[in-house]
């Protein structure tokens, strides 16, 4: 499985142009892909990160992580993801990155995601779907959700966000319409970020293999 990850990884250098700066996201598909833009670092000029852990290896191979306010609209963003579908949308945010990654997927004008095949679904949502809360509002929040849509809301205990936060993974969904509900939970107070990336589907899809297949 981590072959058809760094393959995926290694595919993406592809879309990188010489001076810029590229958003980078999270995981360990991301992390083959950093390797990668380390072997070219003089070829940019830095990187947008979407978590401490991804800051940490682009700055051990000498890539400059620049604040996200400062560098504005970005060419292209490389990320993974836990489930994508035939349209492009995922659900990310196993790594409980997904506000920062869906900060950087919106500021991008070209969204790379990277996946394995085993990430491939007809449908999402048979990964749990992780949803980002205020810790004041995880109760009320989960009651909601289930509400809703009647998945099973279950906090991933033990997890605090880069930005402080805690998250819910949602089991027993079948998303047929992504953007409906992307866009509902979004709207429940205490929401930070929900991880369907919907409304914002990834642009160019690469799933790992040999040779690598871009969709
Ligand atoms: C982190 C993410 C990751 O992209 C997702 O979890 C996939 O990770 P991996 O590449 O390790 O399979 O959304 O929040």
């Amino acid at each position: 499985m981590s072959e058809a990850k760094r393959l995926a990884g290694e595919k993406a250098i592809d879309y990188v142009e010489d001076g810029m700066v590229v958003g980078v996201g999270t995981g360990s598909t991301v992390a083959y892909f950093i390797d990668a833009l380390g072997r070219i670092r003089d070829r940019i000029a830095g990187a947008v990160s979407s978590s401490e852990q991804s800051t940490a290896r682009l700055r051990a191979l000498g890539i400059e992580v620049l604040d996200a306010n400062a560098a504005g609209p970005l060419k292209l963003y490389v990320d993974g993801a836990d489930e994508c579908d035939p349209h492009k949308r995922l659900i990310k945010g196993g790594g409980a990155a997904l506000t920062r990654e869906k900060i950087i997927a919106e500021a991008s004008e070209t969204f790379v995601c990277i996946v394995d095949p085993a990430k491939q679904v007809p449908v999402l949502g048979r990964f749990p779907l992780p949803v980002e809360v205020i810790p004041m509002a995880r109760s009320l929040v989960a009651r909601r959700i289930l509400a809703l849509t009647g998945g099973q809301p279950v906090w991933r205990d033990g997890v605090v966000t880069d930005n402080g936060n805690w998250i819910l993974d949602v089991h027993n969904l079948a998303i047929t319409d992504p953007v409906g509900m992307e866009t509902e939970l979004n709207q429940i107070p205490g929401v930070v970020s929900v991880g369907l990336f919907a409304r914002r589907p990834a642009d160019v899809v690469i799933v790992g293999g040999e040779p690598p297949l871009v969709l």
